[in-house]
């Protein structure tokens, strides 16, 4: 049948929805919906005599569409799954109404093949925040399945200009094909699927073209599976604006950059390399360092701005009133290779690890290699909430709360930047306080994707 208006009404009427859409007021009935689909395509992720790796992407790319909007503005998409296997789109950082969390079981059905799922939601803050799949999320994660979410401030701050980086960590074979070992134990207990090929936006050797003494916004995003980036900088030299799309009251110098799973920094640099030469973002692994990002200098147009930039407006999460008050809860985080747990709850019997290694778990919170039935804590809508998280395993951990941001409560009660996600070290405890005032049921996990599956994922209950 060929496509034509009429052919699609008729189709319609086939399934009942011509009766729906003659409701409506002619406009809208015509106007197409905003569309993100998820499905297979090919990405130029290695050098251009490799073929290219067959992805999964949205739109068919990876990245995924950009979506930028203004703060205080909407989100409006309809997903369309065309991949293999079921998925939704949860929208990292936002602080979502609970329905559009995008969380199979919690909040929603997964979308099956060749389902939709109509998204929309308003953005409250500003900031750098990206969207991903919130099923399979150690597979579709891993095949490209993620974009940035830019919401941007009612003032743009003074730069020459705006750069996205998304950092991926890929694990592609001698062929350039992603190695389809996703379910790898030896991963979900270590450190995660750690890959051997990095890209930013996609592409193995980012460049750009950049002018001595330009001054530039870069947001930094890692949606890698598992690896946490030591990055530096070279030829740039700037300040630290915002983290986890959350301004900080003053910018901080930017040194060295930390960068766990789902963190996103934001920096505003000042290119400092002399013409001709590269300015570049460097990652600093246990092998040795190499550059991620590089910007081929040309000569400058302007002198160097001499001020520094000042805070990006606040965002209107709400502050934390006095801790003493505030519900508490521990949550003991075990497990892992090296590590002494013999046993975790699963399936509601205490099992010992071996039997949960063979269901794939490794890893477990308060005892527990599931997600229960109750949850972690339940708030009343407005409670200041504690989490004191304490680390007991041999591996660091990159702690997502949905829904919130929070701070970590330092010495002496003072606290830490806004954040969505915080990387908790090996036998570190981090306690982190928030104002539990978005209603819904809320995932904490580890955003070491392999080690939510394997057992590191509980939730909370806002409500009242
Ligand atoms: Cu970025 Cu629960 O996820
Ligand atoms: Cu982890």
């Amino acid at each position: 049948m060929k496509l034509s208006r009429r052919n699609l009404l008729r189709a319609m009427g086939a399934t009942g929805i011509a009766s729906a859409v003659a409701g409506l007021p002619a406009s809208a009935a015509i106007t197409p919906k905003a569309r993100l689909e998820a499905r297979p395509g090919t990405a130029r992720l290695a050098p251009a005599e490799y073929e290219p790796t067959p992805i999964w992407g949205y739109d068919g790319g990876v990245p995924g569409p950009t979506i930028r909007v203004r703060q205080g503005e909407r989100v409006d998409r309809e997903f369309l799954n065309n991949l293999p296997q079921a998925s939704t789109i949860h929208w990292h950082g936002i602080r979502i109404d609970n329905a559009m969390d995008g969380v199979p079981e919690l909040t929603q059905a997964a979308v099956p093949p060749g389902g939709t799922f109509d998204y929309g939601f308003t953005l409250p803050d500003a900031g750098t925040y990206w969207y991903h799949p919130h099923n399979r999320t150690w597979e579709q994660l891993a095949r490209g399945l993620y974009g940035a979410l830019i919401v941007e401030e009612p003032e743009a701050p003074d730069v020459d200009r705006d750069e996205v980086l998304l950092i991926d960590d890929w694990r592609l074979t001698e062929t350039a094909q992603i190695a389809e070992n996703f379910g790898a134990m030896h991963d979900w207990s270590h450190g995660g699927r750690i890959g051997n090929w990095i890209t930013v936006n996609g592409d193995g050797y980012w460049t750009s073209d950049a002018r001595q003494n330009h001054r530039i916004r870069l947001r930094l995003v890692n949606p890698s599976n598992a690896r946490i980036f030591n990055l530096s900088l070279k030829g740039l030299s700037g300040w630290v604006v915002a983290l986890d799309g959350q301004p900080l009251s003053t910018p901080q110098p930017a040194e060295t950059l930390v960068l766990a799973p789902a963190q996103r920094v934001d920096l505003i640099v000042d290119v400092t390399a002399d013409a001709g030469t590269e300015a570049s973002l460097v990652s600093h692994e246990r092998g040795g360092s190499y550059a991620v990002a590089v910007f081929r200098v040309g000569k400058a147009e302007a002198e160097r701005r001499t001020e520094g930039p000042g805070p990006l407006p606040a965002n209107p999460v709400p502050e934390t009133g006095p801790l003493q008050n505030a519900r508490a809860v521990d949550l003991v985080m075990d497990g892992g290779a090296m590590g002494g747990m013999r046993s975790a709850v699963l399936n509601g019997t205490d099992t010992d690890i071996r039997t949960l290694v063979n269901q794939g778990k490794a890893w477990a919170f308060n005892g527990q290699a599931e997600m229960t039935d109750t949850p972690l804590l339940s708030a009343r809508t407005g409670e200041t909430v504690r989490i004191r998280m304490d680390n007991r395993s041999r591996w660091p951990h990159a702690m997502h709360l949905h829904g919130h941001h929070f701070r970590q409560v330092l010495q002496e009660e003072r606290m830490g930047p806004l954040r969505d996600t915080l990387l908790v070290q090996s036998s570190e405890t981090a306690e982190i306080a928030f104002v539990a005032d978005n209603p819904g049921d809320w995932l904490l996990h580890c955003h070491m994707v392999e080690h939510a599956a394997a057992g590191m994922m509980t939730w909370l209950k806002v409500s009242g």
